[in-house]
């Protein structure tokens, strides 16, 4: 029989975000354990895609005023570019927005309802009046049917955990245009999991494809009771795939998602000539996915549930990962804590967060934290002072005479670190990447230790000792090696630079278990610099100004992912908007900016963050308004001073009343609002051109 092959993915990052620290934790694990593979030699083939579909990018391409195709052509590009920047190398990358996955979800849902578990029947939802559209749970916001509790989502209760439909939240707003929902009803469709139940009972209670966690997981929130049906079709308006044999009906996000899976895989096996049946419909594939906790349900119930009644294969694992905090903490934006990809790349080296995550990885789903001064410690104590320390202290010295031709007498050092390789390699197949660094720099260590008592830099001085500094150095040298072949998964540009110093490329990890002799070295070139912490706040600072000012029109989230599910914040990025496209001079005059006198400003008893102000624009010409400026201002500052407003803004029915405008303000938000004035001899009703 053929070689076994790997199929590895991680989970498709939404299109309406930038990729952040978080996101990497998945990305940054899984590419290291590919590259563990592939070093190791086996077939190992890693896709991945953008997920593109959903409401939160048809409003966000409203709001932006293009179409969705370019939004996302624009996102994945980012996306990619990111991912680049941290050596995280997909085999290929494609898009849920594909002719592929297109023609793969008409191929499954043709197998579903063959199969017979599609039902169909009326939903009653929210529906947005002024923004034309139903409204997913995190769209809408009211208080708890429970506790009361102002300012809930539309799924769940932060303050008191209660679970409910949007329907039932008292005096509901849309998020989206502040307007009250009504409720429409729609035909959905939905995917009958409950017929699947023996079967997801079987391969989730296996003990095979899951961590023992998270089979306990399921069987104690889902697979006690009967499964419920699964509503994987949207109404019309929807950013999708139209439902062929549903007109007017949109297949739901999370439906045609995982399935770019297997639309990607297709994508790389045209380009690279090989069969997509070989790689799913085939026993020969092992499938690997890995996501992290908050999307579990979708890939260890529904997924396989699909997979297995569409005919396709099943992963072997789907690995799940926890949650990164910082310095013990959800990230924040307003801490600068949530930090985009793209800005950490321009103040810090990728290698320090690779390494750092892999000193924190374990198989378990506990969370990690990335405490900053540990970050920096760890960094520079372990990547700096115990390996490329290795290089620096003995390369310089053999530049010009290479290696011994024959391996000197170590005392048993090479082979030692030659068998821990296994050890290390265990780790790493494991997924316990804490297991397998803290091995590595155990070997740093002795390999250090080794240093120390010869002192390569005082044989130096010592024209009879240039013999045995060669071999000391030789000696050295080949330690580092050593230990850069068995950090290649983790910290590939170092095993380059290693392989480019000694002038022999790192190929495979057997390569550890031989000695280089005999070669020339290139000449030594800084490998790595220490992490100074000014860059680190720098970071930091950079990412709390990326936060957007707080109005009250901005959609609190645009994730689709029920919050019930915990932590997938993702949407967030969306208020770290990027530049707005170019807007011409009509475009601008659309909008109606006038200056006005605040008269009166008080409280909104209700509500944290809102002022409900009344403001001047001349004459008896007055209006309310409300402002998310509560934190920043009090009540004196505001009464009587002129501020610019959004004069002909569409006025927004709010919990509160009517809000007629909006008040312009920069700043983060929270306490960090700014709000715009003008200077002194302007009058109230004067238009800003
Ligand atoms: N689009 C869905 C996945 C569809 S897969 C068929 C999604 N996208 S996401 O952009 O929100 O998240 C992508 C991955 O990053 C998910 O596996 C998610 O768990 C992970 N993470 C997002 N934020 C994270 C942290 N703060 N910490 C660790 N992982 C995080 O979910
Ligand atoms: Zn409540």
């Amino acid at each position: 029989m053929t070689d076994r092959q790997l199929l590895v993915t991680a989970a498709l990052p939404y299109a309406n975000g930038h990729i952040h620290i978080g996101h990497l934790v998945e990305y940054i694990q899984t590419d290291i354990w590919v590259r563990f593979q592939k070093l190791r030699g086996r077939k190992c083939v890693f896709v991945c895609a953008d997920d593109t579909h959903g409401t939160a990018i048809m409003i966000r391409a409203r709001q932006e005023g293009r179409p969705e195709t370019e939004l996302i052509a624009d996102m994945q590009a980012a996306h990619e570019r990111d991912f680049a920047g941290f050596d995280i190398a997909f085999d290929h990358y494609g898009s849920t927005n594909s002719v592929e996955n297109f023609e793969l979800c008409k191929d499954i849902w043709k197998s579903l309802r063959k199969a017979d578990l599609i039902a169909e029947r009326d939903v009653e939802q929210l529906f947005d009046p002024v923004a034309g559209t139903f409204l997913a749970d995190r769209f809408v916001k009211g208080s708890c049917p429970l506790c009361k509790a102002p300012d809930q989502y539309g799924d769940n209760c932060s303050k008191c955990g209660e679970t409910y439909s949007p329907t039932d939240l008292i005096d509901p707003i849309s998020t989206l245009s502040g307007a009250k929902p009504i409720t429409k009803s729609a035909s959905h469709l939905f995917v009958e999991l409950e017929k699947m139940h023996p079967f997801l009972d079987e391969w989730t209670q296996g003990g095979k494809h899951l961590q023992p966690e998270v089979a306990n997981y399921l069987k104690g929130h889902f697979l006690g009771n009967p499964l419920r049906d699964w509503d994987v079709s949207r109404p019309n308006p929807y950013f999708g795939f139209a439902i062929p044999d549903s007109p007017d009906n949109y297949w739901y996000v999370w439906f045609d998602a995982p399935i770019g899976y297997i639309a990607s895989t297709w994508q790389w096996c045209k380009r690279n000539n090989e069969s997509l049946a070989d790689w799913w419909q085939s026993e020969r594939t092992e499938i690997h996915h890995f996501i992290g906790k908050d999307i579990t349900y979708f890939h260890t119930l529904f997924w396989p549930g699909v997979l297995k009644s569409a005919g396709y294969s099943l992963p072997e694992f789907v690995h799940i990962h926890g949650f990164l905090t910082v310095d013990g903490e959800k990230m924040s934006k307003s801490k600068g804590t949530q930090v985009q990809a793209s800005t950490y790349l321009k103040h810090l080296d990728p290698a320090f967060l690779r390494y750092f995550y892999a000193s924190k990885l374990g198989p378990k789903l506990d969370d990690i934290d990335l405490n900053v001064t540990e970050f920096i410690n760890k960094v520079n104590s372990d990547l700096v002072g115990k390996v490329v320390n290795l290089a620096s202290r003995s390369a310089r010295f053999v530049e010009s005479v290479g290696l011994s031709v024959e391996y000197p007498h170590d005392g048993g050092l090479f082979a030692a670190a030659a068998a821990a390789g296994e050890r290390i390699a265990s780790a790493y197949e494991q997924l316990d990447y804490a297991r397998a660094t803290r091995l590595i720099m155990e070997l740093a260590d002795q390999a250090n230790g080794y240093v120390e008592n010869t002192a390569p830099w005082t044989l130096k001085k010592d024209p009879t000792q240039h013999h045995r500094l060669q071999e000391v150095c030789t000696i050295v040298l080949n330690l580092f090696r050593q230990i850069c072949i068995y950090l290649t998964p983790v910290l590939p540009k170092l095993a380059q630079q290693c392989g480019d110093l000694l002038n022999v490329k790192i190929q495979h990890w057997n390569d550890s278990q031989t000695p280089l002799v005999g070669t020339n070295l290139s000449k030594f070139e800084h490998l790595l610099q220490r992490i100074a912490p000014e860059k680190v706040q720098a970071m930091i600072d950079e990412s709390k100004e990326a936060a957007p000012a707080a109005t009250p029109a901005a959609p609190a989230t645009t994730s689709e992912t029920p919050a019930s599910t915990g932590f997938n914040d993702s949407g967030d990025a969306l208020l770290a908007e990027p530049m707005a496209p170019t807007c011409t001079i009509d475009d601008f005059t659309k909008v109606d900016l006038r200056v006005a006198r605040i008269i009166k400003a008080e409280e909104v008893p209700e509500a944290k963050k809102l002022v409900k102000l009344t403001v001047s624009l001349g004459g008896d010409n007055t209006r309310t308004l409300f402002a998310g400026i509560k934190a920043a201002y009090t009540l004196e500052q505001l009464q009587g001073r002129l501020v610019v407003i959004v004069a002909n803004l569409q006025p927004r029915q709010m919990k509160f009343g009517l809000s007629e405008g909006m008040v312009t303000a920069a700043g983060p938000g929270g306490t960090e609002v700014f709000l715009l004035g003008i200077d002194s001899g302007a009058v109230p009703g004067q238009r800003v051109h």
